[in-house]
């Protein structure tokens, strides 16, 4: 299975555009040192050929152009997206459908919650009509696993994870489960498993056995602390509250990636204000003590 980073960063990319945190004025002046990142995004392939492109990120024509294997040449138009899952309906992980449309319809794959999402308060499923019949929706039902046609050697798991759906959402102050997913992905051929959880609020005892089962997680990299936006005067809002998990502190991301000794740990969707941007701080000098990779635009992971 290959698994490809289009986009490491969270909502807003790094450096924001109208940011002047210490990251992103740090990376402008030079005096940072850090790599820019897109909007979170990965495609996932069984033959290198066929991709599925997890999120649909703002960022994503920039992402295709960099990634050549998601641009071949069989036919006057075409594209190596075979289908798109969704993980939620946020911004970050949505918009990117409409700078596909010259390309509908698309096959996503979606939970009844996202397409709810996508049908009313960020009506795309309904708008992209238009354009060649827009969307085929292909419902995603909790914990069952399903294949898709053109890449059938893998296997994908979705579980329902705790989150918050976006602020257009018309449940957005009463979460149900499927407003944002996780992914097991397995390759039937080498046996190689993922899980794959950009936004990651809460890790309860049968999640952490099912992360055990799998051999990399690439999982929420959100924030460092839970006050981060305070603590860098950006906002007010924490991790809890936006339904990610920060890395430090007591029954944070680090405690519990150090009960999984045996996989390759990977943070992906990493928000701007995240000090382990900074290659050279102490933040990601502890992650690199602990064997904990910080994924970039560009990362290739083969399983
Ligand atoms: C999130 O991951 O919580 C959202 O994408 C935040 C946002 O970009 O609005
Ligand atoms: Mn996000
Ligand atoms: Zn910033």
């Amino acid at each position: 299975m290959f698994v490809q980073i289009l986009g490491s960063a969270a909502g807003g990319g790094f450096p924001q555009w109208n940011c002047n945190c210490v990251n992103c004025a740090g990376f402008r002046s030079g005096t940072v040192r850090a790599k820019a990142r897109t909007q979170s995004s990965i495609a996932i392939s069984d033959d290198g050929v066929n991709w599925v492109l997890c999120n649909a990120s703002p960022d994503i024509r920039a992402q295709l152009q960099s990634y050549s294997p998601m641009q071949p040449g069989r036919a006057l138009r075409d594209t190596g997206i075979s289908a798109i899952i969704l993980m939620d309906s946020q911004i970050d992980h949505t918009t990117g459908l409409l700078s596909l449309r010259e390309g509908c319809p698309h096959n996503v794959w979606c939970t009844d919650m996202v397409h709810e999402d996508l049908s009313t308060g960020f009506p795309l499923f309904t708008m992209l009509t238009h354009w060649n019949g827009g969307l085929n929706w292909n419902r995603i039902e909790l914990d069952r696993s399903f294949t898709i046609p053109a890449c059938a050697g893998l296997r994908f798991t979705p579980l329902p994870l705790r989150s918050a759906a976006p602020p257009y959402s018309p449940h957005r102050f009463d979460p149900h489960p499927g407003d944002n997913i996780g992914l097991i992905v397995e390759d039937l051929n080498t046996g190689g498993k993922l899980f794959y959880a950009p936004g990651l609020g809460k890790v309860d005892a049968p999640l952490l056995e099912i992360m055990a089962g799998s051999d990399c997680l690439l999982v929420d990299g959100t924030m460092w602390d839970d006050d981060e936006m305070q603590r860098r005067g950006v906002g007010t809002r924490t991790g809890r509250e936006m339904g990610h998990l920060a890395q430090n502190g007591p029954g944070g991301m680090l405690e519990v990636l150090e009960q999984l000794p045996k996989q390759r740990k990977v943070l992906i969707h990493i928000n701007n204000t995240n000090p382990i941007l900074d290659e050279d701080s102490p933040e990601r000098a502890e992650l690199a003590r602990r064997q904990i990779e910080v994924a970039y635009d560009g990362m290739s992971i083969v399983l």
